[in-house]
């Protein structure tokens, strides 16, 4: 079975992370999958949306920290989360997001670019960018202060504090906070809702909401070359020390 999920229902394109035994994070590979899924939408008519799910307490846990520690050790970075977070950011068709237990690093981040988010009571969300010797992904820097305000934001992008997911409803990233056993069944309802609407009027509603996204790519790419120069850095290297080292006592 892919560590990323693929399937339908109805006019609903359903992406599903597929890797619990580590909290879903996210490779390399996984974000080609994912960032493919996404593009692949633009041309098909047959799809009107795209609704991401986890598993069971485990949206994602963010990027693979094995693969930042590959780039901390002279290894290659690839494109393939940019291309990821370039297909969400451009994408054409709406994107819903369920979410159920943690939504850490980027799985927080990505849900600034969804266009309905659906929490269960026991999801949460957090960005821990500073602690890991890192800075902010995926245009949050800019886009988060215009979605919770500046305090807010850096409360959950610098302080890196986890919102729980009434917080995340109150600050604006979460539309509704749903029993666990209704969530994904409330997010498929929204997301048919909107896969079933007139094609053009929606793309063009949501072109109008979302408006230039010039600004929100330019600020990736910025955060992108700071982030680079981040991953090589020795308080990033000592963050992926210290994670893949929890836990494990001297002898
Ligand atoms: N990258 C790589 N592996 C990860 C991972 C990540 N982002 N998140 C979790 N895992 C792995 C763990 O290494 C562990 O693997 P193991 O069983 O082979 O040792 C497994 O998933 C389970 O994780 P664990 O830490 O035991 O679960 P937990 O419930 O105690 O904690 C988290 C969950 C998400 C809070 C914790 O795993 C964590 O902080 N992960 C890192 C999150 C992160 O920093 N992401 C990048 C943001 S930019």
């Amino acid at each position: 079975m892919s560590e990323i999920e693929i399937s339908r229902e109805g006019r609903v394109q359903v992406v599903r992370f597929n890797r619990a035994e580590k909290k879903n994070a996210i490779t390399r590979t996984m974000y080609a999958q994912l960032a493919n899924a996404i593009t692949s939408t633009d041309s098909n008519d047959d799809i009107g949306a795209t609704l991401f799910l986890g598993q069971p307490e485990v949206f994602t846990s963010g990027n693979d920290l094995m693969d930042f520690m590959a780039v901390a050790t002279g290894g290659e970075k690839g494109t393939e989360v940019i291309d990821f977070l370039r297909a969400i950011i451009t994408g054409t068709k709406p994107l819903i997001a369920g979410i159920d237990g943690l939504a850490v690093g980027v799985g927080c981040t990505m849900l600034m670019h969804c266009d309905l988010v659906y929490a269960s009571n026991r999801a949460w969300v957090q960005t821990p960018f500073t602690d890991l010797g890192l800075v902010p992904e995926a245009a949050s820097s800019l886009v988060a202060p215009r979605i919770m305000g500046p305090q807010r934001a850096f409360e959950l992008l610098a302080l890196s504090e986890k919102f729980s997911a009434e917080k995340a409803q109150a600050a604006g990233l979460v539309n509704s906070v749903v029993d666990v056993d209704e969530l994904e069944a409330v997010a498929m309802s929204a997301a048919q809702k909107l896969a079933d609407k007139p094609t053009e009027s929606m793309r063009l509603t949501r072109e109008l909401i979302r408006g230039d996204r010039s600004e929100i790519i330019a600020q990736m790419e910025k955060e992108g070359a700071i982030f680079a120069e981040r991953l090589v850095s020795d308080e990033a290297r000592n963050a992926f020390v210290a994670f893949m080292s929890r836990g494990k006592k001297a002898s």
